[in-house]
C-alpha cells in the first residue's frame, strides 16, 4: 500500500494504472475509519483491479461553528485498518496541497438542499461537490463508494455526476450498524457516555416509523409528529430535523408512498448526529 501526499504524484499513479487498463475503485473518506467505511472499501475491493481511498477532512464543506477543529484525526489507525482492507493507495494531501490558493470558479449545488443536512448546514454541500470534483479529477475512478448514512450526499452526489458527465458509477453502500443500532460514525467517539447509551433511540425512532407505515400510517404531518415527540421524550439531544420525504428527490410529501427517506438529525453538546431509513412504500 502507497501513502501519497501530492496530486501530482496521485495523477502518474492514475496515469499508470489507466495505461495498463486497471480499473480504480475509490472511496472518499475524511479519516478515522470504522466498519462503515470498511465495508464501502471491501465492495471497492471485490469489483475493482486497484482501491484508492482518500483521507482529507475537507474545511470548505464545514461551517464557521462546526466541528472542524475537532474533527477526529489518526492516520496512523486509518493505515492500519486500509492495509487491512486491501487498500492499494491512500491519497493523504494536506489543505495546502488541495486549495493553494482560492477558487476562482466555485460550485454550488442547485437541487436537494433546501431539506435535512442542506438547510441546517448551508454551504456544506457546495464544498463536498467542490472537493469531490477536484477528487474525480485527480483520482478518475470508474466506481466511486458512497454510504448511505448521509443519503442526502449521495443524491446530490448522483446529480454532480450526472449533470457534469463524470465517466463513473456511484455505488451506494447500506449504513453499517452498532449491535444496539446506532449508525456507525467517525464522530461517535465525541459523545459522551451518556449520550452514547441513548443515542440508539434515534434508530429505534426509524424502525417506529417503519412500523407505523406498514401498519398504513400514510400522513406525513402526523408522521413527523408523533416521531418526533417519541424521540424527544427518549434522549437528551436535541432533534435538528425529522423529515419524510421522496428519495432521491428530497421533494416534501404529504403522503409516505413511493420510494421514501425518513432522516433525522440530532444536536448533541460536542457532536450532531445523522441517520435515515429509505423505504418502498406501495401506492394504493
Ligand atoms: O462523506 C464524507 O466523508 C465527505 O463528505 C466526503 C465525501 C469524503 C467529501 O469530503
Amino acid at each position: 500500500m502507497k501513502i501519497i501526499t501530492t496530486i501530482k504524484e496521485m495523477q502518474q499513479e492514475v496515469k499508470q494504472l489507466k495505461n495498463n487498463q486497471l480499473s480504480i475503485g475509490y472511496v472518499p473518506t475524511m479519516g478515522y475509519l470504522h466498519e462503515g467505511h470498511a465495508a464501502l472499501i471491501d465492495e471497492a475491493r471485490k469489483n475493482n483491479d486497484k482501491v484508492v481511498i482518500s483521507i482529507f477532512v475537507n474545511p470548505l464543506q464545514f461551517g464557521p461553528n462546526e466541528d472542524f477543529d475537532a474533527y477526529p484525526r489518526d492516520i496512523d489507525r486509518d493505515e492500519r485498518i486500509a492495509k487491512e482492507h486491501g487498500v492499494d493507495f491512500i491519497f493523504y494531501p494536506s489543505v495546502e496541497e488541495m486549495y493553494p490558493r482560492g477558487l476562482s470558479v466555485s460550485l454550488s449545488v442547485t437541487d436537494r438542499t433546501e431539506v435535512l443536512c442542506g438547510k441546517s448546514r448551508p454551504g456544506h454541500f457546495d464544498g463536498v461537490v467542490t472537493v469531490l470534483t477536484k477528487l474525480f479529477h485527480i483520482i478518475q475512478p470508474d466506481r466511486a463508494y458512497f454510504g448511505l448514512k448521509d443519503a442526502q450526499q449521495v443524491a446530490v452526489v448522483d446529480g454532480l455526476i450526472t449533470d457534469y458527465h463524470f465517466p463513473l458509477e456511484l455505488i451506494p453502500i447500506p449504513t453499517v450498524r452498532e449491535e444496539d443500532g446506532l449508525a456507525k460514525s467517525s464522530r461517535n467517539v465525541r459523545l459522551t457516555s451518556s449520550e452514547r447509551e441513548e443515542a440508539p433511540q434515534i434508530y429505534k425512532t426509524l424502525l417506529h416509523a417503519q412500523e407505523l407505515i406498514k401498519a398504513g400510517e400514510r400522513d406525513t404531518i402526523s408522521l413527523v409528529e408523533r416521531l418526533k415527540e417519541k424521540l424527544a421524550n427518549s434522549i437528551t439531544g436535541t432533534i435538528d430535523y425529522l423529515e419524510i420525504l421522496s428519495y432521491p428527490e428530497l421533494r416534501k410529501l404529504e403522503l409516505a408512498e413511493g420510494k421514501v427517506i425518513i432522516a433525522v438529525a440530532v444536536f448533541y453538546q460536542k457532536v450532531r448526529l445523522i441517520d435515515n431509513i429509505i423505504l418502498e412504500v406501495p401506492r394504493p
